[in-house]
């Protein structure tokens, strides 16, 4: 795991973008696998830049995001294919088609979470694997006590996740719903190459404990200590607490 420490949120979303972008330019029909969350926002817009001012090429890539809530429609506008359409997806040349997230609505939802399960297979599995970090330590939605082996599953979302993304919900975490369908720890750490983006004083302490704490089931982002090829880029106000 490499820390790469930059001054403020703007320069880690570029470094994050950049990469993303170099990879793309490299191997246009990269598999990528996609995280929501304020965090994402800005190195999505920035995409969206290079893809408008120097023809950054999509249409050749495929896409997986990391999770969906269960119970909300695409079209509503706190889903996470909505949020991927309005920030990326509708903005440059990719194929719809070869965006993938979870159906959250599905009737048969074990079924659905073998169905992703084997479509990332199929695509040739993650080769650039994006990841934010929840206040409680997940990645995903992989809630402490996930299992680190655990693959794309249903999940019960804690109380401190229902807080933290209670704002795109009217402010209430009463309104985020309770479960999700999530890439597993194991299908994450199975990506080839991993860039975890973490900014803002609030994730500090959280981050220290998945960089430099103990690998736990109680904060699934220390699982990534065990992944080949995972970079942490972070601004310094995140960075604040590591020794
Ligand atoms: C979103 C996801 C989550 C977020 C995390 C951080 O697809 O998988 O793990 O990355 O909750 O969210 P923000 O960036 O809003 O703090």
């Amino acid at each position: 795991m490499e820390v790469i420490i930059l001054p403020n949120q703007q320069k880690a979303a570029y470094l994050v973008a950049q990469i993303l972008a170099k990879e793309l330019k490299a191997h246009p029909r990269l598999v990528l696998g996609m995280a929501t969350g304020r965090t994402m926002e800005p190195v999505y817009r920035l995409l969206v830049d290079m893809h408008q001012k120097e023809g950054l090429d999509f249409s050749l890539c495929s896409t997986f995001n990391l999770d969906e809530y269960i119970g909300i429609p695409a079209d509503h506008p706190c889903s996470y294919r909505h949020y991927m359409n309005e920030l990326l997806f509708d903005r440059v040349n990719i194929a719809k088609a070869n965006t993938h997230l979870p159906d959250g609505m599905a009737s048969d939802l074990g079924a659905e979470c073998l169905r992703y399960e084997a479509a990332i297979t199929q695509a040739g599995g993650i080769d650039l694997q994006l990841v934010g970090i929840g206040s409680d330590g997940h990645i995903g939605f992989n809630e402490p006590l996930s299992s680190l082996r655990s693959r794309t599953r249903e999940k019960a979302l804690t109380p401190a996740t229902r807080e933290q993304n209670a704002p795109m919900f009217g402010g209430d975490p009463a309104n985020v719903p309770r479960r999700a369908i999530t890439m597993g720890v194991g299908t994450i750490l199975d990506s080839r190459r991993c860039l975890m983006l973490v900014t803002g004083k609030s994730k500090a302490t959280i981050l220290a404990k998945a960089v430099e704490g103990p690998i736990s089931a109680m904060v699934t982002a220390s699982a990534l200590q065990l992944h080949p090829r995972c970079q942490v880029v972070v601004d310094e106000e995140a960075a604040s607490e590591l020794k």
